[in-house]
């Protein structure tokens, strides 16, 4: 019956990713610098990302630790990798975030904790059951090797990424400038890459469909908004340099 509603769930992401892809060039998620002047229905962003991150966390270790008869290392290693990274999304990035006064609409709190914790459920229940990952040798296969390094390149480049653009405001100004340093250099939204490398690797050594349908919905999610946000430096700072693509160095 689990394995049913875990299935069908999966299924919904990649739904869910195809509509947020074609939706996401026809308008832009309004929050940040896309946030209209007036939205009405607003929470304060800290509790903001507070509230919508943690379904991650507790979603995938509960399930987790309820399914699991016995959890190999491999499933252990994939828990953890999960678990850190939604530690620092969920509880000390939005502390890292230097404008308190920021909102963030109500409409994208509720959708991201209905979405994350059904993506906590299914990533966790697929860790704890998949066969493959049962296998002791499941660690010493290629993809779960080359996908460990590519998943945490990716969430080096992405903490790299945010640490830069929070360092932008550290002398306590609100506004928009141009970074520099990183992966800045080739690309407007470093962080959105480092992202979706780490998805796409987490994918790769979990080797499930729940694994790749998070890497698929985080491409489609940020990379029409790493194209949005390259067009507004574009317009908005004559000097942006021209060299620099949106999301994939040198390709787009
Ligand atoms: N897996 C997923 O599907 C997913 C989805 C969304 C986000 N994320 C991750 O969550 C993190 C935050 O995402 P986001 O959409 O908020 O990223 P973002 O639009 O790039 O903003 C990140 C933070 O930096 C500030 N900032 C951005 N550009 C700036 C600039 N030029 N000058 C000064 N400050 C600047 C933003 O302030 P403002 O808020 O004032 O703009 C915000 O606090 C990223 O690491 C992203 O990868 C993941």
């Amino acid at each position: 019956m689990v394995n049913h509603i875990q299935a069908g769930l999966t299924i919904f992401i990649f739904v869910v990713s195809v509509l947020s892809f074609w939706g996401s060039l026809r308008t832009v998620n309004p929050y940040g610098r896309h946030m209209q002047p007036g939205q009405r229905h607003t929470l304060p962003a800290l509790p903001a990302w507070l509230l919508f991150e943690a379904p991650q966390l507790f979603a995938f270790a509960l399930t987790f630790w309820l399914s699991a008869d016995a959890p190999s290392t491999a499933a252990v290693i994939l828990f953890a990798l999960w678990q850190a990274h939604y530690c620092y999304r969920a509880l000390v990035y939005p502390l890292r975030m230097r404008d308190r006064h920021k909102r963030f609409p109500l409409s994208g709190v509720v959708f991201g904790i209905l979405f994350n914790s059904i993506n906590g459920f299914i990533n966790g229940y697929a860790v704890a059951r998949a066969p493959h990952l049962m296998d002791a040798a499941w660690l010493h296969d290629p993809r779960f090797v080359v996908g460990l390094a590519v998943a945490v390149a990716g969430w080096l480049i992405n903490f790299q990424a945010d640490t830069i653009l929070i360092g932008l405001r550290q002398d306590g100004s609100t506004g928009y400038k141009v970074p520099y340093g990183g992966l800045f250099r080739y690309v407007s939204s470093a962080n959105y890459f480092g992202e979706i490398v780490l998805w796409c690797g987490w994918a790769l050594m979990s080797f499930t469909p729940a694994g790749l349908s998070f890497a698929v919905f985080s491409t489609a999610n940020l990379l029409p908004r790493a194209l949005s946000h390259h067009r507004w430096y574009v317009e908005r700072f004559p000097d942006y340099p021209r060299e620099r693509k949106a999301i994939i160095p040198g390709l787009l």
